[in-house]
């Protein structure tokens, strides 16, 4: 592997959030409605995500969504007649919640461009391009929510100016039977600190294939040459074009390095997963105890 050259720190302005997928996997809930609009109790999964781009400070979100999911961008985008409708009935505690919720145009851009076919996300986020502000690209899967610390993509940011490689991802480690489910990397050597230097990547490899057992959960900081390995990227597993392909493409150029994130990650892919996180995020709130209480009373009457 040739040394990467050192990297300039540019501040990452723009967030990608791929949203196109037609979560089928939720059926018949996601009929209508997004699976990223799927509520975790009162807040849809795409609002962790957008909150967490926004404390980590970007300035601009490109949202790559598919024709049938216009709800999407109406939940994005303030409702200002709703908003009054609230006020003039006194409900201004609800109007807060939910322009606190939406995009406000003084302090955010939100973009949107349409992928109508399933090319893969490597396409989705290639899709983008026309859209990003100058400097390296974050790139947040809405899927994977990340509960608990700060958020994950502001601890990445904090990191990526030191870490001396141009593409980082979160990582962390799972069992060996679920390395197929996951990008993988390749690491180089152990730090045993927060990052984790590669050599490469594999997208959901065999178990007993698998490079490490250090997976790739959703959320990428990513140079800005991404969009050149994309373009020039040949469709991979499953026909599609494969993110973690460009990564590695990038690799010996741009370097590549894992990043050990403090909160806690559910896979809202799944509907275990959307439960896990409802019960979790149920849990950190407050009002929400007595029913934790009554329904493990019951778990352990019954059992
Ligand atoms: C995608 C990526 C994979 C990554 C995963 C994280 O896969 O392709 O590399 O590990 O997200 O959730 P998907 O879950 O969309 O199949």
């Amino acid at each position: 592997m040739t040394t990467p050259s050192p990297r300039t720190s540019q501040p990452v302005r723009t967030a990608i959030f791929p949203v196109a997928g037609l979560g089928t996997r939720f059926l018949p809930a996601t009929k209508a409605t997004p699976k990223e609009l799927l509520p975790v109790l009162d807040r849809p999964l795409l609002q962790f995500a957008i909150d967490e781009a926004r404390a980590a400070g970007i300035e601009r979100m490109v949202f790559v969504s598919h024709p049938s999911k216009s709800a999407i961008e109406r939940y994005v985008h303030a409702d200002e007649d709703l908003s009054r409708k609230l006020r003039e009935k006194g409900k201004h505690s609800i109007a807060d919640r939910l322009e606190d919720a939406a995009i406000d145009p003084e302090a955010e851009e939100a973009h949107f461009v349409m992928q109508p076919e399933p090319l893969g996300l490597g396409h989705a986020v290639l899709c983008a391009v026309d859209h990003v502000l100058p400097g390296p690209v974050a790139v947040i899967l809405p899927d994977d929510l990340i509960m608990g610390g700060p958020g994950c993509l502001s601890e990445m940011i904090d990191a990526y100016a030191g870490a001396g490689a141009g593409h980082m991802v979160a990582t962390m480690e799972v069992a060996r039977d679920e390395v197929s489910a996951y990008g993988v990397l390749d690491p180089v050597g152990e730090t045993g600190g927060r990052l984790l230097h590669a050599s490469g990547m594999v997208e959901k490899p065999d178990a007993d294939k698998a490079p490490s057992l250090q997976a790739v959960v959703g959320r990428y900081v990513l140079d800005g040459s991404i969009f050149d390995d994309l373009r020039n990227q040949t469709p991979g597993l499953g026909g599609e074009i494969q993110l973690t392909d460009a990564i590695a493409k990038g690799v010996a150029r741009v370097g590549l390095c894992g990043f050990r994130f403090s909160g806690q990650r559910f896979d809202c892919g799944s509907k275990a997963g959307m439960l896990r996180a409802t019960l979790a995020y149920a849990g950190s709130r407050e009002e929400f105890h007595p029913v934790l209480q009554d329904h493990s009373a019951l778990a352990m009457a019954a059992e």
